[in-house]
């Protein structure tokens, strides 16, 4: 609807304005336009060189800066305004991968909601979220900003949190209120990082790259996505800023993305780095041509894009089309009409609504990973309770990566969580004592006498241990990812007190916990929760809340057996538990073999029972399956337990034979349902085309459905034994 005006705007910009409008630089909220730090991009700004910014947010700022470019520059064409929201703005939710945790996709709509409610009426426009990194490595510290290990949940909920930042169109929805142009990152193969170690090499297969990392990417630009961020990492030997084969043949002709490529930070200066590029002027010409159109706080193109025009180093028709992106992105968001933040609809603070959603999702999102002799839910009739550890009492909670509601200020983190310690006083009439215990790092175990006579004196205990937030996240990659200091202490010195105990883990990555496991009766994974922490959890302990999350991704038994995904391919010696003393097989001689939990485990204060999953057809034609037929398969679950509860039905897939070889199994299909204590539902999935093919090694790309037997499995988890077979004729 806007191209007519968009070529008239560009028929009208110079080459300096054209190139301005790809310049995205960043900002600091602590002075105003035109001092200091912001010297440069107010300068800009004001002589119509400057595209967009980041990192400015709140009214008065936003609406400031605006004037000046809307104002002041020649063409008034307004700037876009961009912040890392990842999950919540001023109403923090818990992390992404714990929101993965939840098998929602609603979870992950409330969250992409509250925050573009908040986020625009503080003059935010653009967040660079939502991530969807498929990472099989737990050492790698930005596993918490994803969906974990697995590309089919991993691109149902990168769908569902685009459109919960945009509404269903960005052509008609993003102009409100309460929208945010949604950012799908990082492009791509971002988490394959050899070793986990954050920003290095990804060397993989084309089948890889398609089958595994493309899948949530495709989703959120085919859900609307208006914009897309390059990734660090070099692929297979170039740059994601300098890959033309990912950025311009896949994303933008064989997907048909008109949004804008935005370079992650200084990722085309980075290029230099890389080896790939000798000066700035060739990074910028190598970023333009492969298909970024916005360049993040370097400033290569600005610098030099007229001289390589002149050249003849870059192409004027890409030059335009980048700048028609950019444009394009500006209508969208209405900001041609209206490019004000409305002074009287800012909003300041957490609202109750978005404190409550905030508490859903978090309870949501836990997962109990071990109950032994029903420890949880805690008795409501409990005395007295003892509350542990370094997390109980902690703003850790919040978790990686928090937007301004978690940024710290003179007088400590603005909206900081509920505690886990406020949390349970609040939820019992019990006498609550708290003991820290430990610290969260390092050797000091000054108050372990006192947290082990607290836990003799209560009725129960309730140990609160964890990683720091600032030890997952972006550059927070860690070697060794069990309990950081001397935490262990804590959990071994509770159980030698023989009371009954439970450990709450927090934390943004799986962790290695088999040395201190079995000591502990019951284990509830609440991740970083989030502003509601506390609340949240004391639900979940005192069972207001039956817990239903499952691994987004497994737990390693320890470092050295990562990466153990569910959905690894067949090998020719695969490890037989019927065999366990076979030598030549794919194994470790020192480890039993399989993670310490798997992906999809989760258990419950109820139990279930999952049927075996029933197509309604054994047999299809794989041409009627490409012309857009599925099979339904039904799946029944049965609650069997004595109270009401969630339980994820999980469907998997095996391709027995096939002519690239695949996952021993893939998740294909899920639904988290609510059943009263003996109620029974049959849950539904449609297996077409696209769960049941895959893509070849063809770099062309080529997707086939190949005639053969496929293994159907249903259950609660990626073990799931239930099978039932389909032949694909
Ligand atoms: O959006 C982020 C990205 O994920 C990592 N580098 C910085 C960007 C902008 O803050």
């Amino acid at each position: 609807p806007y191209e007519s005006r968009i070529r008239a705007l560009l028929g009208r910009m110079t080459t300096e304005e054209k190139l301005g409008q790809l310049q995205q630089l960043t900002w600091t909220n602590d002075t105003g336009p035109g001092e200091g730090q912001n010297a440069r991009a107010t300068e800009l700004a004001r002589t119509g060189r400057l595209g967009s910014v980041l990192n400015v947010f709140g009214v008065k700022n936003t609406n400031a800066l605006q004037k000046i470019a809307v104002e002041e520059s020649r063409l008034g064409i307004p700037l876009v305004f961009g912040l890392d929201v990842i999950h919540g703005y001023w109403t923090t939710f818990p992390i992404p991968l714990a929101q993965a945790a939840a098998f929602d996709p609603k979870v992950s709509v409330s969250d992409a909601e509250v925050s573009a409610g908040e986020a625009r009426s503080n003059g935010v426009h653009w967040t660079f979220a939502p991530m969807m990194d498929v990472a099989r490595d737990p050492r790698w510290g930005r596993i918490a900003e994803g969906a974990g290990e697995d590309p089919y949940l991993t691109a149902v909920l990168a769908a569902a949190k685009t459109r919960g930042y945009q509404g269903r169109s960005k052509d008609a929805d993003l102009k409100a209120k309460d929208r945010l142009a949604a950012c799908a990152k990082h492009f791509v193969a971002y988490g394959g990082a050899e070793g986990g170690r954050d920003y290095n090499t990804v060397d993989v297969s084309e089948s890889r790259l398609r089958n595994l990392y493309l899948p949530p990417f495709k989703a959120s630009v085919d859900a609307g996505a208006a914009t897309v961020m390059a990734s660090f990492n070099a692929l297979n030997g170039v740059p994601q800023h300098g890959n033309s084969h990912t950025l311009t043949g896949i994303l933008k002709r064989e997907w048909g993305f008109d949004g804008v490529v935005v370079t992650d930070y200084n990722g085309v200066q980075e290029m230099l780095l890389h080896g790939f590029a000798a000066d700035p002027a060739e990074a910028g010409a190598k970023g333009l041509s492969a298909g970024l159109d916005m360049e993040m706080v370097s400033t290569a193109l600005a610098d030099h894009g007229a001289d390589l025009l002149a050249e003849g180093r870059i192409d004027a028709r890409r030059l335009d089309d980048a700048v028609a992106r950019v444009l394009r992105l500006k209508f969208r968001l209405g900001l041609f009409d209206e490019p004000y933040a409305d002074v009287d609809g800012e909003v300041t603070k957490p609202s109750a609504k978005a404190r409550k959603a905030a508490r859903e999702a978090a309870a949501r999102s836990m997962v109990l990973l071990r109950n032994e002799s029903g420890v949880l839910p805690l008795a409501a009739s409990a005395g007295s309770v003892a509350v542990v550890g370094p997390f109980a009492d902690s703003e850790d909670l919040l978790g990686t990566w928090v937007g301004p509601g978690g940024a710290k200020g003179p007088d400590g983190v603005k909206f900081p969580p509920v505690t886990v310690v406020d949390g349970i006083r609040a939820a019992t009439g019990a006498k609550v004592t708290y003991e820290k215990g430990v610290a969260a790092e390092g050797s000091d175990t000054g108050g372990l006498a006192k947290a082990v006579a607290a836990a003799k004196a209560a009725d129960v205990t309730v140990v609160v241990v964890g990683e720091p937030a600032a030890l997952s996240g972006e550059a927070a990659s860690r070697s060794e990812i069990g309990l950081p200091g001397a935490q262990e202490r804590l959990i071994a010195a509770v159980a030698e007190t023989g009371k009954p105990f439970a450990v709450v883990l927090v934390c943004g990555r799986p962790l290695t916990i088999g040395g201190w496991l079995e000591d502990a009766p019951a284990v509830l994974l609440a991740w970083h929760p989030g502003i509601e922490a506390g609340h949240a959890i004391a639900d979940v302990l005192f069972g207001e809340v039956n817990p239903g999350g499952k691994l987004p991704v497994s737990f390693p038994r320890s470092v050295g057996q990562i990466p153990v995904h569910y959905n690894h391919e067949s090998t020719g010696r695969p490890y037989d538990p019927d065999e366990p003393n076979e030598k030549y097989v794919s194994k470790y001689l020192d480890l039993p073999p399989g993670p310490q939990f798997p992906f999809g485990h989760g258990l419950s204060y109820t139990t279930f029972e999952v049927g075996a999953p029933r197509p309604a057809v054994r047999t299809i034609a794989a041409s009627a399956l490409r012309a857009g037929r599925s099979v339904e398969v039904a799946v029944e679950v049965r609650n069997t337990g004595k109270r009401a509860g969630d339980e994820v039905v999980q469907l998997y897939v095996r391709d027995l034979v096939a002519s690239v070889v695949q996952p021993v199994r893939s998740l294909r299909g899920f639904e988290r349902v609510t059943l009263k204590q003996g109620e029974s539902k049959t849950v539904r999935f449609e297996l077409g085309a696209e769960e049941l093919g895959f893509w070849t090694n063809d770099t062309r790309g080529e997707f086939v459905v190949e005639p053969g037997e496929m293994e159907l499995y249903a259950g609660n988890s990626s073990t799931a034994k239930a099978m039932a077979r389909l032949t694909i004729t």
